[in-house]
């Protein structure tokens, strides 16, 4: 099988190989922070962005959720279905954390009356910025993609939210992208990982996400390796 380098991110690399209409996601060991200002890197991070977010594209595939998620082809890679993806990254939050913290003055940790979405603008250039409709608009995304990120975002809340209870974890917020196949439709892509999702213990309330690297808490190695078994153990 033949694989052709389509891009290099931060965390990730992607391949286009011989069949048609399918990438591969190959998940690295490394990290960056702060629109790569920080850079890092721990054992079996690829593993477990690759891994858990199999398993979170399937059960959310299986409670009816469209994903581009195709097989986990091995440790740190999955297949997926190539996308044309929006401008866009949708935040969903239950508990004040990060920006929103900032944005409002709130004290992380504070529970919020009800989730927020947020759309924000996929631009390392500008730093992700928080926009509005209009903004989004402007810039060529319509109301139908606007409406389907939100529902999107609110319905993987719905599914992910009691999950993650279920295993003792607080799901504070997450971000997720969204794309559309060859046949015009919309749906989930990207990851599902420490990476892009707050997660607390629910007894301890310790972090055992990607802010342990933002932050400089330590111990990085071991939360991603206890979010992997909480979620496949
Ligand atoms: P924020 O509070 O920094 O805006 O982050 C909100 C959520 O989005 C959090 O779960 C982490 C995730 N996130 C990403 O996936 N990529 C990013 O570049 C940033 C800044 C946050
Ligand atoms: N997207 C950010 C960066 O690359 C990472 C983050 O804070 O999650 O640097």
């Amino acid at each position: 099988m033949s694989e052709t380098l389509l891009y290099e991110g931060k965390a990730k690399k992607v391949f286009t190989i011989d069949e048609e209409g399918v990438l591969l996601h190959h998940y690295k060991d490394d990290a960056t922070a702060f629109n790569a200002q920080k850079r890092g890197s721990w054992k079996d991070k690829g593993k477990t962005n690759a891994t858990m977010s199999a398993a979170l594209f399937k059960y959310l595939e299986a409670n009816g959720v469209p994903t581009h998620f195709v097989e986990q082809t091995d440790d740190t890679t999955i297949k997926t279905k190539k996308l044309t993806m929006l401008p866009v990254e949708v935040v969903v939050r239950n508990v004040a954390a990060g920006s929103l913290s900032r944005l409002l003055g709130f004290e992380e940790g504070r529970k919020l009356k009800a989730p927020i979405v947020e759309l924000c603008y996929k631009s390392d250039e500008l730093g992700d910025p928080l926009l509005n409709w209009y903004h989004f608009r402007e810039l060529g995304v319509s109301d139908e993609e606007l409406e389907f990120c939100e529902e999107l975002g609110l319905k993987v809340n719905e599914i992910l939210a009691p999950f993650f209870d279920e295993r003792g974890i607080t799901l504070v917020d997450f971000k997720i992208e969204v794309g559309r196949d060859s046949e015009g439709q919309l749906m989930l892509a990207d990851e599902i990982s420490p990476d892009t999702c707050r997660f607390w213990d629910k007894e301890t309330g310790e972090k055992l996400d990607k802010d342990r690297f933002r932050r400089d808490m330590g111990g990085v190695e071991e939360a991603y390796a206890e979010m992997l078994r909480r979620v496949t153990g």
